[in-house]
């Protein structure tokens, strides 16, 4: 079975068990060596149909420009694959969409995961404060893990957006090493 028949695979258990919610889905390049997991879309997001769009998109896309990452070559997804605006997710409700992401990993088996912000780092399984962790990287078996702030957090924050294109520079390393 090929990559993109796996993905479909994934994606129609989760919409058979998530029946009731308007689903995003991960996107971009199936090849990728590069994923990184949000949160959770936004009702842009929603609008669109795939995760990081419009002001987020933007900004990603110039920390991956300025770090010399081709963005093209990387795929977007989420922990939670639906916008949750009116209430808090909860953590079992977290947990019931991380062996969709696990298995959504596995097929695109990249090198590196980058989690964006607490919840996808805690949704991977790393659950330390992301203060201490972000930048460093750390080795998930099939694929080195590096945790870093949520694009909105940054775009709040000066200094958190300088941390955030210090860890892409990072990433981009990380990255050259690992290929070789
Ligand atoms: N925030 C996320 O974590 N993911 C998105 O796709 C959009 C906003």
């Amino acid at each position: 079975m090929s990559e993109v028949e796996k993905l479909n695979q994934v994606n129609s258990s989760l919409k058979k068990k998530f029946k009731d919610k308007k689903l995003v889905f991960g996107s971009g390049f199936i090849g990728a060596k590069i994923v990184f997991v949000g949160e959770a879309p936004g009702k842009d997001e929603e609008t669109d149909g795939k995760p990081f769009t419009s002001h987020r998109q933007k900004l990603l896309n110039q920390l991956l420009k300025t770090a010399g990452i081709n963005k093209n070559k990387v795929y977007f997804t989420n922990v939670l694959k639906y916008s949750p605006t009116l209430k808090i997710p909860t953590s079992k409700e977290i947990r019931s969409y991380v062996p969709f992401l696990k298995e959504e990993l596995k097929t695109i088996n990249p090198l590196i995961v980058v989690t964006l912000g607490n919840m996808a780092l805690n949704g991977i399984g790393l659950r330390q404060p992301l203060d201490n962790v972000h930048g460093k990287t750390f080795n998930f078996g099939s694929y080195e893990l590096l945790p870093t702030f949520h694009p909105d957090h940054a775009i709040k924050d000066p200094l958190v957006k300088n941390q955030l294109q210090t860890d892409f520079v990072k990433l981009k390393k990380l990255l050259e090493s690992k290929e070789g």
